[in-house]
């Protein structure tokens, strides 16, 4: 009998490949995904602990279930509930203890052993948290659905950085490379499956290096350009970028590798080097800068955009406005900023002079209006531009699809469904907020649409 399985997903990129990858071990025991968690024989809270809203939403989804399992379990069914990702490998057992009608609680290191743990927790309750000698991208099986258009590849995981204020290592663990042979054979599955554009994930992605043939090591740049060759693979991004592992072949490919495109995505977390310093980063923010010049050197037209924290302890208002400094002196095309949170078992948590909660708010505002500002700027520089856009999924309307510029803007484009999953030459006309609407360039009969593809 077919098994009804829902995920769902919370943080970053990672976790979403994840939860893909956590459908395909679960394939092969009779389970399909489904869309609603009522009615699942399986549901897993792929978890993010990055800050503590993100961990908390968690329990109140858990508090949610606890009533959606009752009912099943009253209706002579069972439903397996299951805690994965990075709240489960740092609160490991804490999780049962708030929620003890959890039944399994594995961490990012361990889902390739899920049909283990399931025929276990028939008899007793999971908790698994262990980082395995064999990694587990050893065992996981190929994918059993094809991913669309634009799919994700992890390619290097965990991370030896230790920024003060960040979990990440110590929920993923530190850094490891997947071998070139291995990606290029799932990237090859994904591109026959009809995946055109593939975004390599990784915490540290630059920071990827491997052994490849003739034992030469092989950094991020190298797999970009043998992945490029792949015929059918159309685009090729990587997030996230450590600005220290920018190298000059990877700053090079920006210039010679056409499948890459002008998008990146390159933290800088503050503008102050005091706070820089603080944080573990390992840069100043002249260093920031000369990179981006070097970047803007090899593709002068690339997107940039960054993360931002706020309020992180001791930040003062000089230090703040260092930060809205860089901002202005990069122009991004977008950022995202966060309120510095204090995550248990991180160095920063304990540091004192932690900033005013109301203090963090005004700084955020403030940094996000000028965001705000120039990413508006940027979209309506476009407008008038006639924009390749991998057309990915319909949009909220019907006739309309939605994809993304080669600069990582949505699309919004009238088009007929057999568009989806090409790339189309778009004229943009609108630039709103946060997208960007426009037409394809051909007639209006899919016919003409289909021959405004490129
Ligand atoms: N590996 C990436 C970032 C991963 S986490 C890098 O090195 O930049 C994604 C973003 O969350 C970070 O860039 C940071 O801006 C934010 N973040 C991480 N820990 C945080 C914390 N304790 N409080 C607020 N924001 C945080
Ligand atoms: Fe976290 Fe820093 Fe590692 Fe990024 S580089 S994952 S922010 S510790
Ligand atoms: Fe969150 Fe873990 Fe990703 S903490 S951001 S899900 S690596």
């Amino acid at each position: 009998m077919p098994k009804k399985l829902f995920i769902k997903t919370y943080g970053c990129q990672m976790n979403a490949y994840d939860s893909a990858r956590m459908a395909d071990v679960l394939a092969p025991l009779g389970y399909t995904p489904v869309n609603c968690p009522a009615g699942a024989d399986m549901v897993i809270l792929n978890t993010c602990h990055i800050r503590e809203k993100a961990a908390e939403k968690v329990y109140s989804e858990l508090g949610r279930l606890r009533s959606l399992k009752r009912t099943r379990e009253r209706d002579g069914g069972a439903m397996v509930l299951a805690v994965a990702g990075c709240v489960a490998q740092a609160e490991g057992e804490e999780v049962r203890r708030r929620a003890p009608w959890v039944d399994i609680v594995f961490g990012p290191q361990a889902y390739h052993r899920l049909p283990d743990m399931i025929s276990e927790a028939e008899r007793r309750a999971v908790v698994d948290t262990e980082f395995p000698i064999e990694p587990k991208f050893d065992s996981l099986p190929e994918e059993s659905a094809p991913r669309g258009a634009a799919a994700f590849l992890t390619v290097q995981e965990g991370c030896d950085k230790f920024c003060t204020f960040c979990v990440v290592p110590y929920t993923r663990g530190l850094e490891y490379s997947r071998p070139v042979a291995d990606l290029l054979k799932e990237a090859r599955r994904l591109v026959e499956s009809g995946t055109c554009e593939l975004t390599l994930l990784g915490q540290n992605v630059n920071a990827y290096h491997s052994g490849g043939r003739n034992g030469r090591t092989r950094s991020l740049a190298d797999l970009i350009r043998e992945l490029a060759e792949i015929d059918g693979l159309r685009r090729l991004r990587y997030t996230t970028s450590h600005p220290r592992d920018m190298s000059d072949d990877l700053i090079s490919a920006h210039g010679d590798v056409d499948v890459l495109m002008p998008y990146l995505h390159l933290p800088a977390q503050s503008g102050s080097d005091r706070i820089l310093r603080e944080m573990n980063r390992g840069h100043t923010s002249g260093d920031y800068l000369r990179l981006v010049d070097r970047i803007r050197a090899a593709r002068p037209d690339i997107a940039l955009s960054s993360d931002f924290i706020v309020g992180f302890p001791d930040e003062t208002d000089v230090d703040f406005e260092s930060t809205l400094d860089l901002v202005r002196q990069v122009g991004y095309a977008s950022a995202y900023s966060f309120r510095y949170s204090p995550r248990p078992g991180t160095p920063a948590a304990g540091y004192e002079d932690q900033v005013a909660d109301d203090v963090k708010s005004e700084r955020l505002a403030e940094l996000q209006e000028l965001i705000g500002r120039q990413a508006r700027a940027f979209n309506a520089a476009t407008v008038g531009r006639t924009l390749d856009v991998l057309l990915e999924r319909r949009g909220r309307h019907e006739g309309q699809l939605v994809g993304r510029s080669p600069y990582m803007q949505a699309v919004h484009v009238e088009a007929d469904l057999s568009c989806l999953g090409r790339v189309a030459a778009v004229r943009i006309d609108d630039a709103l907020p946060n997208s960007l609407s426009g037409r394809l360039m051909g007639g209006s009969g899919p016919e003409d649409q289909l021959a405004g593809m490129v």
